[in-house]
């Protein structure tokens, strides 16, 4: 290899062992994968780690909740995530688990290094307890009534309703979401690590980082800056018993928090891969390194990486990071993504109904080097895929490839003419700016020039019409000649395209007959050499594709909801209440009139023709009545039999296709699956009346 081969090593964020991979969290991998594989393709020596980040009080109690151990659903998250990744084509070099000897080691060694620098502290801090459950609880699990509008059930940060933020100790009856008992403020000890003592080192890595530039984007810079102005507080890095992570080394019963040994688990899944493949570890750690080290997160995790990371790696003797590369958030058609909007996507959800590398493509025609926000539209999703990746790049092979081998036994032309030069010359020419946007992550300006060569080969195949030279006399060279380029323009266009599509490259290297292609290859053509018959390479996105994904996501996000006792769904019946116009006033009088009645459902069951209609046989107490109601697209029968509902009594009874409904079963919800019967506590009875 030449000597500027480069020495790389990159991450991204470790996501959390408690939940499956969205679209939301697949921005940073294929913006990470894609700029990995582009490094490779330049023949530098790249490694791209990443891990699940395995620790802290949310997974040990979904563990809990789960009945297994915390170790039992790691295990089980970090085969499903890898999948995941490995079915979007995220080729990572080692996905590993901060739960590891590795990281303990690392995280442990980095302790009590910053200890021996003097930048460890131990102080007394009140923390909310729960008496009940004996445990120290993290504002998450903390929950009460607005001070404000009074809406139930809202965090310590602030009203999902109505949009108030304030702090945990504001929160109206706050109880805790582990065992409903109300958190008491309690004492303990913890271990502090001084960031406030590092602000000089900070604000100087921030300016010239290790090469004298900086090693953030403009705008997390600013945010830094906005920082140091209002003063860097020491950072809490121990959690009390019981709690899933690592002992510290000298404090039995404390443990590091999540955040301490999350990012030393880059490190610790990177020394995993260098035991395995006998690499130098040190080499790419140690102080004054000639190796890059490019971390690619999210905005949300910006004080992670920016402040304390390079403050501990620092100051623990190891080298800093020499790029943050940070990403803004996903929304789906303009909006947050919402469980109940059914825009909450699942990795396995597109992959039921989509090609992944449809999606990083789209992705990569919108991401840029800036910290903005990027938006999945799925109406330009499809429009953009079947145009340009099926219309405009995969045609120009199948509109020349036929020929090749049909009429010239699948063997190129041993040499183009004059005349095609121009077009291959302009696509060939733009290896070097192409490389430019790659390198400094301007993906989406990437592809469109890629995609503006695209019209250029096509315009080639238009002006030459190799269909109507086809049918003429003594123009067999020429034909070939004409062909011969087209797969050639097609050849440039998959180089410059497969850091975004590997599998699709991959395919056509297959259909090419031809070894993988490296970036420098487009300084070269593909002159007598046989190619083997074209197949089929790409299909367009129906409407309908889109559809049945978000169908089948909906269907699943209302299992895990359910499953979750609802508590995920808070947000977006608030969403919901805020869309909706109230209806007119109506007097109590009127409300007096209906008779609200605790229901057992006795018996659930299909209604033959019907979608949305399950029949309920319902117990009031002294009679059976027969309800039709429209929640099959929320509920199963089974789901339902034996549960307590309300349901309005006395309500006329009508007459329905199906049959007669002799009342109306409650339910809450904005529709399709995210609609939820109400349910009476333990202790109705049947017929009760509800008040
Ligand atoms: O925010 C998150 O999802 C964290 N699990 C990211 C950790 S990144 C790194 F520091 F480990
Ligand atoms: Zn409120």
């Amino acid at each position: 290899m030449s000597n500027n081969q480069r020495k790389i090593l990159v991450t991204s964020a470790l996501p959390y062992a408690n939940g499956s991979i969205h679209l939301g969290h697949l921005v940073e991998y294929i913006q990470t994968d894609i700029w990995v594989r582009f490094q490779k393709m330049q023949g530098h020596e790249c490694y791209y780690v990443c891990a699940d980040d395995t620790h802290g009080t949310p997974i040990m109690l979904k563990a809990e909740q789960e009945g297994i151990t915390p170790e039992q659903l790691i295990e089980r998250v970090h085969e499903e995530h890898l999948r995941d990744f490995t079915d979007f084509n995220i080729d990572f070099d080692n996905y590993y688990s901060t739960n590891s000897d590795e990281n303990r080691e690392l995280s442990s060694g980095m302790y009590l290094k910053l200890k021996k620098a003097g930048l460890i502290e131990s102080r007394p801090t009140k923390h909310y307890y729960d008496p009940e459950r004996k445990m120290f609880l993290p504002d998450r699990y903390i929950k009460g009534e607005c001070p404000k509008c009074h809406a139930l059930e809202q965090y310590g940060d602030g009203c999902e309703v109505c949009g108030a933020t304030y702090t945990t100790t504001d929160l109206i009856n706050p109880y805790s979401v582990v065992s409903g008992a109300t958190p008491v403020k309690k004492e303990t000890e913890h271990f502090f690590f001084k960031l406030s003592e590092c602000v000089d080192f900070l604000r100087n890595w921030m300016k010239t980082g290790n090469r004298g530039e900086s090693p953030l984007p403009p705008e997390a810079a600013n945010k830094l800056e906005e920082w140091f102005e209002a003063g860097l507080r020491d950072w809490e890095i121990s959690r009390d018993a019981p709690y899933f992570g690592f002992e510290i080394p000298d404090a039995p019963g404390k443990y590091f928090y999540v955040w301490l040994d999350a990012p030393v688990g880059y490190m610790a899944s990177f020394k995993n891969l260098c035991a395995r493949k006998g690499m130098d570890f040190d080499r790419f750690w140690k102080q004054g390194s000639d190796t890059e080290l490019y971390h690619f997160i999210g905005k949300d995790i910006l004080s992670f990486h920016a402040l304390f990371w390079p403050a501990t790696l620092h100051f623990s003797g190891y080298r800093t990071p020499d790029k943050i590369c940070v990403h803004g958030f996903l929304t789906v058609n303009g909006q947050k993504m919402s469980k109940s909007r059914g825009t909450f996507i699942t990795a396995r959800s597109y992959l039921e109904f989509l090609q992944p590398e449809y999606l990083r493509y789209y992705f990569a025609a919108k991401l840029n080097d800036r910290v903005e926000d990027i938006d999945l539209n799925l109406e330009d999703f499809v429009a953009r895929v079947n145009s340009n990746l099926v219309g405009k790049y995969i045609n120009i092979a199948s509109r020349t490839a036929g020929f090749i081998s049909k009429r010239f036994n699948n063997k190129l032309a041993s040499s183009i003419d004059v005349a095609d030069i121009e077009a291959l010359q302009k696509i060939q020419g733009a290896a070097e700016e192409i490389a430019h946007c790659y390198e400094n992550r301007q993906f989406s300006e990437a592809m469109r020039k890629i995609m503006v060569l695209a019209d250029v080969a096509n315009e080639y195949v238009n002006d030459t019409q190799p269909w109507v030279i086809a049918k003429e006399d003594g123009q067999e060279e020429r034909l070939h000649q004409v062909c011969t380029t087209g797969i050639n323009l097609f050849r440039l266009l998959t180089i410059y395209l497969k850091p975004v599509l590997p599998d699709m490259a991959t395919r056509i290297e297959g259909f090419l007959n031809v070894e993988p292609l490296a970036w420098g290859d487009s300084s070269e053509l593909l002159l007598d050499h046989e190619i083997l018959k074209y197949k089929h390479l790409a299909k367009r996105i129906e409407e309908k594709q889109i559809q049945s994904m978000l169908d089948k996501n909906r269907e699943t996000l209302n299992m895990e909801n359910k499953k979750d006792g609802h508590s995920q769904t808070r947000h977006a019946q608030a969403q919901q209440h805020e869309d909706t116009p109230v209806a007119d006033t109506i007097e109590f009088d009127d409300f007096a009139k209906i008779d609200l009645r605790i229901a057992r459902i006795i018996s659930a069951k299909h209604v033959e023709g019907a979608d949305k209609l399950l029949q309920l046989t319902l117990d009031i107490g002294n009679e059976t009545r027969n309800v039709f109601a429209g929640i099959k697209s929320a509920y199963s029968p089974e789901q339902l039999q034996g549960k307590l509902t309300v349901m309005v009594a006395n309500l006329a009874p009508r007459k329905m296709r199906f049959g007669i409904s002799e009342g109306m079963v409650l339910a809450a919800g904005p529709g399709g699956s995210d609609l939820w019967i109400l349910e009476p506590h333990e202790g109705a009875q049947p017929g009760m009346k509800v008040k």
